[in-house]
């Protein structure tokens, strides 16, 4: 598979929109959802790890889930995070884990992936009973936020109303939005979202 962020990985931590965004989304996980410490926690779309070090100190483990073995190396070369971060390079719709977690949280990387519905059931596939997800993502926007020749986005943001159903669909309740940050960028504001919701805890 070719390593779209390959590239990226390189300067990617001195982007101010990825500091504000990665800011503005760990504050806003922090604030609307309940962390302990031994929660184990999958980052889906880790990246180099700006989401994993702001949760890493208050959970278990967190579990780095991305494709890009270039944005992984960034996240595995960084010391203070070794002990909380486990590295997994690998494409779990394709390849699930064979494993569980209480909390999958994700910044940005839904939209690089086409099928959302069949994401969000290998959310659910991925979760304990009881488990949650808190993802953060762009709202609607009119296909500006990313240079027209950009390989690998799938969608301009996701419209929180059709979300909400695509969650359900997958089998989540409880579903709540929050605007995590708005980013001004030339010109223009963009909304991120933070989501979230739980799956069942299995007691009928
Ligand atoms: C916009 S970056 C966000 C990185 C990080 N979450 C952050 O906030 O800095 C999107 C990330 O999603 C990853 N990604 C794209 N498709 C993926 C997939 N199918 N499975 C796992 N990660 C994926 C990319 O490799 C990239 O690291």
């Amino acid at each position: 598979m070719t390593d779209l962020f390959e590239e990226k990985a390189e300067d990617w931590e001195s982007r101010p929109a990825v500091a504000v965004i990665s800011h503005g989304v760990g504050a806003a996980i922090l604030e609307h959802v309940r962390l302990s410490p031994e929660m184990q926690v999958m980052d889906f779309g880790a990246g180099t790890g700006l989401i994993c070090g702001q949760l890493a100190p208050r959970v278990g483990k967190v579990h780095a889930v991305d494709v890009s073995e270039a944005m992984l190396a960034k996240l595995a070369a960084k010391p203070e995070l070794r002990d909380k971060v486990e590295v997994v390079c690998q494409d779990i719709l394709t390849q699930p884990l064979e494993r569980t977690f209480d909390l999958i949280v994700s910044a940005m990387a839904l939209h690089h992936v086409e099928d959302t519905d069949a994401l969000l059931r290998s959310f659910v596939r991925h979760l304990v009973p009881g488990g949650r997800v808190a993802l953060a993502d762009l709202d609607t926007e009119d296909g500006a936020f990313h240079p027209p020749d950009v390989e690998g986005v799938f969608h301009h943001g996701f419209d929180r109303v059709e979300l909400r159903a695509a969650l359900e669909r997958a089998g989540f309740r409880d579903v709540g939005f929050a605007t995590a940050v708005v980013l001004e960028k030339e010109g223009t504001a963009y909304p991120i979202f933070l989501v979230t919701a739980s799956v069942g805890d299995g007691i009928c």
